[in-house]
């Protein structure tokens, strides 16, 4: 075994190593004696590795101690604590301290701390403080641990202000770093110790950073199974060692962190306070990784650190998958979940804030690490840095102080402390850097002598070009030798095609003077293909796209002759490159010989290409009508094909010529020239190019200069223009073959400015301040994307403009922009930009074809104070960074897009350009809840399915439901093209049907996007497009449904059926097809089952409605079906059934006041199988589904948690779960011991539904106040909407923990489910409030050990006093014969609520009625006639409804906040909630009837009107015997449409669609004749049976009333509610009212009905 000793603090006490747990006992036992060694760990880590260390732990010591007795003989003892930061804290700390207590630990213990950071941090303090002290040893297990927290003796734990705030400085005795614990990290643990691995080599070791870099790939995969193992010579151990060892140095040398130390807090100054925000969700090394970028940005605009290193720090670190800035959507996530669960939001000034509570701070100032460059901080300590340079760079927006350039200078930084105060060099291991004093930065303003007038002078170079470094780059690698490239573009684009081209071996490179110049070794173009596997990642980089096509065609083919091993080139990018278009290019190449291949869309990125060598040469033919990038890319490597080359281009117009130029231009530089065509007679330039053979030649000079971006160098020239002063730019001059370049002396010099131009120098001068003249009309199609500049100049230009469409100034004032109409289509529609945001300042615009014109206003006349949008496009953002410099206040909102082409534009703006820019935080858009969902803005939903699964039909179902129109794909098929489907199949055939069948889909989701449900033909999901429209469509948060059906049904249905295409091959075969297709595009499934299990008598009338009602009011969000969250208490009942059929009869019994049913999926079993299927828990759904609309909560509980399901079938279990969602299930069990990653799927597909997130503690070891139910919690609160914890009681003092862990964790938002198994736990059943699981008698089994029933429960409250008796009462007369007793007695009796029911008639409010109404027990009363009026003098409030409708049925005591009066009377009337709830219950999607009628005048006629208009009644007809009474109640109702009739069946608008009755059934008459003219004669087209209508009989004796009876005879497809029906409703809301417990209406019904018919 080889150890690798490193040292620290002058003793070798890190040893580096493999399989080291052998070495660890002998040292241990060798050199720290003790009679106990204590090995603390944690949950994670204990099953890894625990049992094999204590046993060879015990053999050590049976080798060291032979003689068993031998009282020297140490005891090994362990402890294992939950993992996780939360452990990390004063309470995890003191229950490690009762452990060593308990066992008697002695001051000569020795501790030995294995795992992650948290371990070594709390553990390491645990022995610092224990018996003032005791020996600690670090077993790190983490990269994290190993590279970091285990080295240097620094421990601590949190409190709830913030990180490490309470620790001490304990050194570790050893610290063993074992790179075999690596093997079972976590890939995200590995990349997070990764992270600080890259701090330590940016701070101090350029090699390290420079493997960090090479490595990405080999690093991330180092762990994965198929990887060889790792040994010391592999990059990830020579980067541990490397970081231990300068760890270790600076360690050395300043041991209590005085100066040096602090600098491994790169990083850490804004990495911690993000930490402490977003903490746990995001890792440290993920924080400190946002930190280093934004640390370096600051470094940046401090003038110390260069764009390219900052560059690279930041490639570097995003190749490891880590974050870089504060919107990554890792920081966005953890910051939502954050706030919903009450936390604090990100914000400049709470990262401020937490950057206050550093414990390094030195006064005012931020201690933050100032970083060179790669492998050098600027001095060897933090430096202090001001609070409003930070808020710079942590801001997201900048505000231009506008001024005069060069006038703002920059307060400098304190002198850097480039020495120890009192470092002795001679005890120093590992490297030391040579610090030396920076180079005067650069980035103090040049403002250049007095110029011959005395306005300021900058001089500057702008950034090379884009489209000019990428030439460079590629001509210089194609080089053979070295050539040295100056002012080259640091941006991504470059960095991408670098990097691309590395990798073929193309070239080397390497940076000089500090990042200015590149050295670029070329191969001579001998390039070779990489490794299999690897494909070249160009991003979004389009030119690096184009050009490496056609050089990955030159790669030399390797030697190999084994054709099978035919190696290809793969070049991919992101997701938006894979849409850019390739294809010509590819086309032109592949006629030229090549073999290019596409991998995934056609015309598109990624591609395989075959390396040739070279490319045969002669004639190629390319159309350049697309992209000017393809002719260069082809010129590029033409001199290196076999035979010259004549390259003609085609198509109808080339494009971007001087593109090409300069493409050719560049090529002469080095060394090729090529020629281009002349027509023989007029000497006009040709389309075809000939290039000769040959190799690039690096120029005389062994160096290129690039020429800098002419469109970037508009900007400081305009800012000279703007601000009347002088600017000359370096490297951009008349020579310039970028069309930009001509935008000083075209559009500035007009306007008034002084242009002085050489061959290669720029200089303007502006005239003075607001004197600008407008520029007139300016063509600048030449020059489209300095097109923005001009507008910014041309706003505050007054003068000598074109004339007309002025505004102000008589057409001084105008600039006319004129050929820029391709500006519509680049980053943002530029033209329409402009124009809005000019608008911000006061400036009017005005639209043209093709340009636009501006008019210019005096600056004085400038809106100040403009927040400018930039539209993520650097152009607009700089562009209005020039109108800035003179109207002050302005903010350009997104600072960052700039990177594009000038990364560190701000702060050149400041440093180089002396205008001050400050950094602003934009106020977040005010938080309002969203919006409650309408049925017309929900996304529609479609529905999917076999023809003949009942789509249509179930779509009509929904679409009632919800209110929503319903359109059928089919219909608007003919309809759109003019014949049945039918007909269009037999005439073009199933192809061209299909073509029109997925245009149709696409343009229904955009017309009918929202607010319909939508009906699909069976066959859409033939076409993959569709296929994939489908997806998208489910995944940005649509309803697609899948209806499904058995397939026998459907190919009986479909064997009958003649109206649609027969398939031509059988119904099975298509169905088989398609299955897969529709489980892939559905995100929900609705199962329209003929057969289910148990039959059909269990599916009562209605049971399918019913069904449909509940499914896609919940998956579509309207109506989720979710138990209130009010609710004082609520209730689950557990089926324990392996089938729950034979459950489904007696469900409603079973269910009595319980909220929701869950099915114990683990439970259920098919005969003969272990697990159960999908198919057959989907057909125990669909069963239980049909006879109840309760909410279900769906779980698989495993054997570890005290379920059936096996512990190790997660994926099983992911896949149960994720069919629950499917199914529209409402409630998710998700253990949290699953698969983090299955969690994460689970609850961020949950749509409306819910997550309970529950752990269970099986042993009776788990503590409701020890860390880990803590931990558990956090670990649920989390995951889960409800979180539910369960542990087991094993006396009754455990309930009271438990109440006391309730207590403590109640602030936090979530509802809590926490119980104590066993009988000792009922207590704890009894309390527990939301979602308590209950059992019932019927019931083969309880769930749970301890469970109890509903009615149990209730007892044993009402016992211990939390739930008094009431009394409840009837007032009214006669109410002898009333129904009501038994309704509510029947109802108490069953939940086992200990409360009575009596009646107090009487014909008025007496002395007694008020005595009732006063008594502490009274519970409620419900009123009736006489007393609905009389009752309401003598109540304290009226609810809207009773108000109303003008009288009260339904007391109701409420608790009130005042002392004086602490109960008051709510008068409610639930008689409209009867009619309305009974009218659902035969049609449940009955909504907003167009025209509704109500016979009658009354009291009860006022309640009906109330429902309809609840209902959304467009229209409501009214009719009674007496005119007058009814015209009352239309002025009772004025904000309702009434129509009073004079005569029945003739109607004013449509025909009535429900039809309420107030009129006692014997006034009522289906005759006429002598004897009844006194009564209301019901006409026979009083109900139109055409329609499906309802009809509502409020007389509930005799059963069937003469207008039941018409119904039944002359409109059956009415639905008839009588009386009787809206009684027991009516009955069920005063229950739920008086005691929020929903009825239990099944038992009470019957009760009810026997009383009724008796
Ligand atoms: N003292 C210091 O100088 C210092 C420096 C840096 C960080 N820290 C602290 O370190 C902590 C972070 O350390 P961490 O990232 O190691 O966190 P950690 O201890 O929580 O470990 C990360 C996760 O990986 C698991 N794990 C560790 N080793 C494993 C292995 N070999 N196989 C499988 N799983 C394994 C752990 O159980 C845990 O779930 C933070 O509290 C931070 O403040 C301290
Ligand atoms: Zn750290």
């Amino acid at each position: 075994m080889s150890v690798r000793k490193i040292p620290i603090l002058g003793k070798e006490s890190i040893h580096v190593g493999f399989n080291l747990v052998q070495h660890i006992a002998d040292t241990l036992l060798d050199t720290l004696p003790s009679s106990t060694y204590v090995l603390i760990t944690d949950t994670n880590i204990a099953p890894l590795y625990l049992q094999p260390i204590a046993a060879t732990f015990a053999q050590a010591t049976d080798a060291h101690f032979p003689d068993k007795s031998d009282p020297a003989r140490p005891r090994f003892l362990t402890y294992t604590i939950p993992p996780g930061e939360t452990t990390k804290t004063r309470e995890g700390k003191a229950e490690i301290e009762d452990f060593l207590l308990r066992h008697r630990c002695t001051r000569d213990t020795v501790i030995i701390a294995l795992g992650g950071g948290v371990i070594g941090d709390l553990v390491g303090f645990v022995a610092a403080t224990f018996m003032r002290g005791v020996r600690v040893v670090q077993v790190p297990t983490s990269l994290l641990a190993m590279v970091d927290s285990a080295i240097g003796g620094k421990t601590a734990v949190d409190a709830p202000l913030g990180k490490n705030l309470i620790g001490a400085f304990w050194q570790p005795s050893y610290i063993f770093v074992d790179a075999a614990f690596l093997r079972t990290l976590p890939l995200r643990e590995l990349a997070n110790g990764l992270a600080e691995v890259i701090k330590t080599a940016a701070i101090w070791d350029e090699a390290a950073f420079a493997l960090l870099e090479a490595n990405s790939s080999t690093l991330l995969t180092c762990l994965s199974p198929s990887s060889p193992a790792l040994h010391l010579g592999h990059p990830l151990l020579t980067l541990i060692i490397s970081s231990i060892n300068t760890k270790a140095t600076i360690v050395s040398r300043d041991p209590r962190e005085a100066h040096l130390r602090g600098l491994v807090n790169f990083g850490h100054s804004i990495g911690h306070a993000i930490e402490a925000l977003v903490t746990p969700y995001v890792l440290h090394g993920e924080c400190i990784s946002v930190g280093m970028v934004l640390e370096a940005e600051l470094a940046r605009a401090a003038g110390v650190l260069g764009q390219v290193s900052l560059g690279r720090l930041r490639r570097c670190i995003e190749s490891y998958g880590l974050p870089s800035t504060l919107s990554d959507k890792r920081i966005l996530e953890a910051e939502k979940r954050i706030v919903a669960a009450g936390g604090q939001a990100i914000s400049v000034d709470t990262l401020l804030d937490r950057m206050s509570v550093d414990k390094k701070n030195a006064g005012k100032l931020k201690r933050v690490v100032l970083l060179e460059r790669i492998g050098k901080t600027r001095e060897l300590r933090a430096t202090g840095v001001a609070d409003e340079d930070i808020r710079k760079v942590l801001c997201p927006a900048m505000r231009v102080v506008a001024g005069t350039p060069s006038t703002y200078v920059k307060p400098p930084l304190p002198p850097p402390m480039l020495e120890l105060p009192d470092a002795d060099p001679t005890q120093l291991s590992g490297p030391v850097p040579n610090a030396h004093i920076p180079q005067a930065s650069s980035a103090t303003p040049v403002p250049i002598g007095k110029p011959a007038t005395d306005v300021p002078h900058i001089t500057l170079s702008t950034p090379g070009s884009k489209s000019l470094s990428n030439r460079a780059l590629v001509l210089a690698a194609l080089c053979k030798g070295t050539c040295r490239l100056k002012n080259l573009l640091h941006s991504d684009d470059t960095q991408v095609m670098m990097a691309a081209l590395e990798q073929l071996k193309a070239a080397t490179f390497t940076w000089t003077d500090n990042g200015e110049t590149l050295v670029v070794t070329g191969s001579g173009g001998a390039l070779s293909v990489p490794p299999p596997g690897t494909q070249l990642y160009l991003g979004n980089a389009g030119t690096a796209a184009r050009f490496l096509t056609t050089v990955c065609t030159i790669v030399s083919p390797s030697n190999t002759t084994d054709a099978s091993q035919a190696q290809m080139t793969e070049i991919t990018g992101n997701a938006r490159m894979k849409q850019r278009p390739i294809a010509p290019l590819v086309t032109a190449l592949r006629d030229a010989g090549a073999t290019i291949g596409y991998l995934e869309s056609e015309g598109c990125l990624p591609l395989s290409i075959k390396p040739l060598g070279r490319l045969p040469g002669g004639t190629l033919m390319l159309d350049a009508s697309l992209s000017s990038q393809y002719v260069s890319s082809i010129l590029l490597c033409a001199p290196y094909a076999a035979e010259p080359t004549t390259l003609t281009l085609t198509g109808p117009a080339v494009i971007s010529q001087l593109y090409i130029d300069m493409t050719i231009e560049l090529m002469r530089a080095f060394g090729i020239e090529v020629t281009r065509e002349r027509d023989a007679v007029s000497g006009d330039l040709l389309n075809v190019y000939h290039i000769p053979k040959g190799t690039y030649r690096v120029p005389e000079s062994g160096e290129f200069v690039i020429e800098s971006d002419a469109s970037s160098a508009t900007y400081p020239l305009a800012i000279a223009a703007i601000t009347g002063t002088r600017c000359t730019l370096a490297n951009i001059g008349s020579s310039s073959l970028q069309g930009d370049a001509r935008f000083a002396k075209e559009v500035l010099e007009p306007m008034g400015c002084e242009v002085v131009q050489t061959e290669t120098e720029t200089t303007v001068t502006g005239p003075p301040k607001g004197k600008l003249r407008a520029r007139g009309e300016v063509d600048m199609e030449p020059m489209t994307d300095a097109f923005l500049t001009a507008c910014a100049v041309a706003a505050v230009a007054t003068d000598g403009g074109v004339g007309e469409g002025a505004e102000s100034g008589e057409g001084k004032n105008v600039t006319r922009i004129r050929g820029i109409a391709n500006q519509r289509v680049k980053e943002c529609n530029r033209i329409q930009a402009m124009m809005d945001q000019l608008a911000k300042f006061g400036i009017s615009t005005r639209e043209l074809p093709d340009g636009l014109e501006v008019y210019g206003r005096p600056l004085s006349q400038l809106t100040r104070g403009a927040s400018i949008h930039c539209y993520d496009d650097h152009r607009v953002a700089m562009a209005f960074s020039v109108l800035a410099t003179v109207v002050d206040g302005t903010i350009l909102e997104e600072k960052r897009c700039v990177e594009k082409t000038w990364p560190n534009w701000w702060d050149d703006l400041e440093n180089r350009l002396g205008v001050k820019v400050e950094g602003v935080e934009l106020p977040k858009p005010v938080k309002t809840n969203p919006a409650p969902k309408t049925p017309e803005t929900i996304p529609s939903i479609l529905l999917i399915g076999m023809r003949g699964s009942g789509k249509t039909y179930i779509g009509e179902l929904a679409a009632r439901a919800l209110s929503l129109p319903l359109l059928d794909f089919d219909v608007e098929f003919s309809r759109e093209c003019k014949q049945p489907l039918r007909d269009f199949v037999l005439k073009q055939g199933w192809a061209e049907f299909r073509k029109a069948e997925i245009a149709l889909l696409l343009k229904l989701m955009k017309t009918h996007g929202r607010g319909w449900v939508v009906s699909l033909g069976g066959g859409i999901v033939e076409t993959p497009e569709a296929r994939e429209a489908l997806k998208k469509y489910a995944k940005a948060g649509g309803c697609v449904v899948w209806v499904q059906r058995e397939s026998e049904e459907i190919e009986r249905y479909l064997e009958s059926e003649t109206e649609r295409p027969a398939y031509g091959e059988p119904v099975r075969a298509v169905l088989e097809r398609r299955t897969p297709w529709f489980e892939e595009c559905a995100n929900y499934i609705f199962g329209n089952h003929t057969a289910l299990p148990g039959g059909a008598s269990a599916m009562g009338s209605g049971a399918l409605e019913a069904e449909v009602t509940r499914f896609f009011g919940h998956v579509s969000g309207l109506r989720p079906n979710l138990v209130p969250s009010n609710a004082n208490r609520s209730y689950f009942l557990s089926l324990t059934y392996p089938d729950v059929t034979p459950a489904l009869p007696k469900i409603s019994e079973l269910t009595t006041g319980v909220d929701a049913v869950e099915l114990r999926v683990d439970l259920l079993r098919e005969s003969g199988s272990q697990l159960p299927s999908p198919t057959y828990v989907s057909s125990q759904l669909f069963a239980l589904r049909r006879v109840t609309t309760l909410p279900i909560v769906f779980t698989v509980r495993t054997v570890s948690q005290g379920g059936a399901f096996p512990d190790d079938a997660p994926a099983e279990a992911g896949k149960l779960l994720n069919l629950a969602l499917r199914l529209g299930v409402e409630y998710i069990d998700v253990e949290t011991t699953l698969p983090p990653s299955l969690v994460q799927e689970i609850t961020t597909s949950k749509g409306p539904s819910l997550v309970i997130a529950s752990f269970h503690d099986w042993t009776g070891s788990v503590t409701w106040d020890g860390v880990t139910m803590k931990a558990q919690y956090e670990a649920a609160a989390q995951i889960g909407d409800v979180v539910k914890l369960i542990g087991r009681a094993n006396s009754v003092s455990d309930n009271f923990k438990l109440q006391e862990f309730v207590a403590r964790v109640a602030e936090a938002s979530k509802p809590i489910i926490a119980i104590n198994m066993g009988t000792a736990g009922q207590l704890s059943r009894v309390l527990n409030k939301t979602l308590t699981p209950v059992t019932h008698p019927l019931l083969p089994t309880a769930a749970a050990p301890g469970q109890m029933s509903v009615s149990d429960i209730h007892r044993a409250l009402h016992l211990i006093g939390l739930l008094p008796a009431r009394r409840f009462f009837l007032f009214g007369s006669p109410i002898s014969r009333s129904p009501s007793p038994t309704l509510h007695s029947t109802g108490f009796a069953a939940l086992g609520l200990p409360h009575t029911y009596g009646l107090l008639e009487g014909e008025s409010i007496t002395d007694e009625t008020r005595a009732v109404l006063a008594s502490p027990d009274f519970g409620g009363a419900s009123v009736t006639i006489p007393l609905k009026l009389d009752v309401i003098p003598v109540l304290d409030c009226l609810t809207a409804a009773a108000t109303a409708i003008g009288a009260v049925n339904t007391i109701i005591p409420c608790q009130s906040s005042s002392p004086e009066k602490p109960r008051l009377l709510l008068g409610d009337n639930t008689d409209y909630i009867g009619i309305i709830n009974a009218i659902h219950a035969v049609s449940p999607g009955l909504r907003a009837p167009d025209s509704a009628l109500v016979l009658g005048a009354g009291g009860t006629a006022r309640a009906a009107v109330y429902a309809l208009h609840t209902l959304g009644a467009k229209r409501v007809y009214l009719y009674n015997r007496t005119h007058a009474k009814a015209t009352a109640i239309t002025e009772a109702f004025p904000s309702v449409p009434i129509l009073v009739l004079d005569k029945l069946g003739s109607w004013p608008a449509s025909a009535p669609s429900v039809v309420i009755s107030t009129v006692p059934a014997d006034a009522t008459t289906i005759k006429t004749g002598p004897g009844l003219e006194g009564k209301v004669y019901l006409p026979s087209n009083l109900l139109d049976s055409s329609i499906k209508g309802v009809v509502v009989d409020m007389a509930y004796k005799p059963a069937e009333t003469p207008l039941l009876a018409l119904a039944k005879h002359v409109a059956p497809t009415w639905a008839r509610v009588p009386g009787v029906e809206v009684l027991l409703e009516q009955g069920d809301a005063q229950f739920e009212h008086w005691t929020g417990r929903r009825c239990p209406r099944e038992i009470v019904r019957e009760k009810v009905l026997q009383w009724y018919n008796a």
